[in-house]
């Protein structure tokens, strides 16, 4: 009998790379004596649950396209993998997507309650910035403000809370409309963990250029997937509500809108366009090329 298909290459960095930001992730999360307990425990379930990272592993992949010591790459990645997961806590919220299931287990606001959560993600994202701040992230600290502006400008009004926003205002039968929500509240974390090596490496304006161009597309597809998957996939590999769940709150999305074969296509069209942005990088990219492939193809 045929035993489970051996994980590829590529599969094997991603779960390196999971292992290594969890370890990381568990010693800069803070702990805690007092009553306060209860928040940082609320942060670690949050933070260090069996989510794929996949922030930090693009992070750490482009790093080392770029020959980067591994140490401020990592630690910038694990401030972004914070603001992720304070993202969705929040994002599970009975006043956002009033989700009971993350990851395989209960939302935050189920395993504790919503105050606990609240507190939780407004904690993550502090921690974010505190360990993207500390001196031990980069000896330079323009670098370090740099990195900062940029996480804040990604997680903030004009990225991710602006998008979280326009996702809970709706949008209706417009496509540009909802790629401009997706490109805010997904696109700009995952490009900003692009950026996190380019602004490590200082790197030249045509190749900060080439690569936030494919950041950004593969953040909407990212995002188009992951409806997708609302739609089609499985809840037990996807560790959270699937079933059309979108579309029965009432979301415009990308399945809502074209159906989903028609947003099968439009991912595929945008696998191509974003694998074209990489040309410059030649052979060096040939990584992140591969993981165009694993995000389309992702399953959970
Ligand atoms: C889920 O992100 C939220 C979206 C932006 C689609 P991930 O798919 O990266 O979730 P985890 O971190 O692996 O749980
Ligand atoms: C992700 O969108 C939004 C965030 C910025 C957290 P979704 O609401 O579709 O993410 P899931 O499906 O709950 O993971
Ligand atoms: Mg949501
Ligand atoms: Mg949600
Ligand atoms: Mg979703």
């Amino acid at each position: 009998m045929a035993g489970p298909r051996p994980a590829s290459d590529l599969e094997k960095r991603i779960v390196q790379a999971a292992d290594i930001v969890t370890v990381a992730l568990d010693e800069l999360l803070p702990r805690a004596d007092g009553p306060e307990t209860r928040l940082t425990e609320a942060m670690r379930y949050a933070a260090l649950g069996p989510g794929k990272r996949l922030r930090p592993f693009f992070a750490l992949e482009t790093g080392k396209m770029f020959d980067l010591a591994e140490r401020p790459v990592l630690r910038a990645a694990c401030a972004l993998e914070c603001i992720h997961a304070y993202s969705l806590v929040h994002d599970d919220l009975p006043a956002m997507d009033d989700d009971d299931v993350r990851r395989g287990r209960p939302t935050v606001h189920k395993q504790y309650d919503e105050a606990t959560a609240i507190l939780a993600g407004d904690a993550l994202q502090t921690a974010a910035f505190e360990i993207m701040a500390h001196p031990d992230t980069h000896d330079d600290g323009h670098v370090r403000s740099e990195l900062v502006r940029k996480l804040a400008i990604a997680s903030g009004a004009k990225g991710m809370a602006g998008g979280q926003m326009i996702d809970i205002l709706g949008v209706r039968d417009d496509l540009g409309a909802v790629a401009r929500m997706q490109r805010l509240k997904t696109g700009a974390l995952i490009a900003f963990a692009f950026e996190i090596p380019l602004i490590i490496a200082r790197a030249k304006d045509s190749e900060r250029a080439a690569l936030m161009a494919f950041a950004q597309d593969l953040g909407l597809a990212y995002q188009i997937v992951d409806d997708i998957l609302d739609a089609e996939g499985d809840p037990e590999t996807m560790g959270k509500a699937t079933g059309g769940k979108d579309a029965a709150m009432g979301k415009a999305n990308y399945v809502t809108l074209l159906g989903l074969d028609a947003a099968k296509e439009r991912v595929a069209l945008l696998a191509d366009q974003t694998r074209s942005h990489l040309e410059i990088f030649g052979e060096r990219a040939e990584h992140l090329r591969e993981s165009v492939d694993f995000v389309l193809d992702r399953r959970n």
